[in-house]
């Protein structure tokens, strides 16, 4: 496998005055990259820093105490999924713990989440309410650029997000495993938010990985498979992964732009030319 020389994603600057400008950017980097990152997008430092320090402790909490902060909804709408404690010596195991669940979209909601840490639920309702903000208007500028209404995505293609905390602990032998394998995203858009100084995530572009180098502060947006179908394959839903290290613990925050069950997830009527019909797949092997 070839690894980067120099190739980055593109970084793209919300806080420009012209909102077409940032639309074109933004288009051309989900066409060639289907990863951008954004700076001056608003959020605050101390919410960004806050939202990580609440999930670093529920990870650093012991066990028990994560499992039972995680299981209050008898739906499962809250989960923690981990992969290294699997005891099975034969099948890969990813370095990697996450916790789950859908966004508080109302008190009632609320009462599914973890308890603790204390702030949990306060920090998670004000990040979820700030990034919906921005991740809406990110979705209103690929649609408008892709030609279609600016809130054809708005409705119950986005009415569903879901929250996932990840941890990745430092692993002892990272040649043999990582902390997430090569995939797409499912979803419309994710917004991830990364530490500092850790190298980790990797996107597949013309035959080799790139690094997503943490820029402070930015968010790492990328485009979902969904997305690459509503456009009918001019957005593209790139594979990424997650490599692990020895050193550092490393915690990230996605947030999943998705929709609702009842959603028929299919290219925008007005981008099948009568000709060419649906060629959603174009970008898709395996
Ligand atoms: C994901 C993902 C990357 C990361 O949640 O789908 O790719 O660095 N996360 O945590
Ligand atoms: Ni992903």
């Amino acid at each position: 496998m070839v690894f980067s020389s120099g190739n980055k994603i593109p970084v793209v600057d919300l806080g420009l005055h012209d909102r077409h400008e940032i639309l074109k950017h933004i288009l051309k980097a989900s066409e060639e990259y289907g990863f951008f990152q954004v700076i001056n997008h608003g959020v605050s430092k101390e919410l960004m820093d806050e939202t990580l320090n609440i999930f670093k402790e529920f990870h650093a909490m012991p066990a028990e105490e994560k499992i039972r902060e995680s299981s209050r909804d008898p739906n499962g709408g809250c989960r923690l999924y981990t992969s290294r404690e699997i005891n099975n010596k034969d099948i890969v195991q990813f370095w990697r713990d996450t916790l789950r669940h859908l966004c508080p979209s109302s008190q009632d909601s609320m009462q599914f989440l973890p308890q603790k840490p204390a702030k949990y639920r306060e920090v998670v309702a004000k990040y979820t309410q700030e990034i919906r903000r921005m991740g809406l208007e990110i979705l209103e500028l690929l649609c408008e650029g892709l030609g279609l209404d600016p809130k054809y995505c708005s409705g119950g293609l986005s009415e569903s997000p879901l929250l996932l905390g990840h941890h990745y602990p430092p692993c002892p032998e990272p040649s043999l495993t990582l902390g997430a394998p090569k995939h797409r995203d499912p979803n419309l858009v994710t917004i991830l938010l990364q530490e500092k100084d850790i190298n980790s995530l990797q996107v597949f572009k013309d035959g080799e990985w790139i690094v997503v180098e943490p820029i402070p502060y930015a968010f790492v947006v990328n485009i979902g498979l969904m997305l690459q179908v509503i456009s009918n394959g001019r957005l593209i839903g790139a594979e990424h992964r997650v490599v692990t290290n020895s050193e550092f613990a490393r915690t990230t925050v996605a947030y999943f732009i998705r929709p609702t069950s009842k959603q028929i997830i299919e290219p925008a009527k007005s981008l099948i030319s009568s000709g060419a019909g649906p060629c959603w797949e174009k970008n898709f092997k395996g």
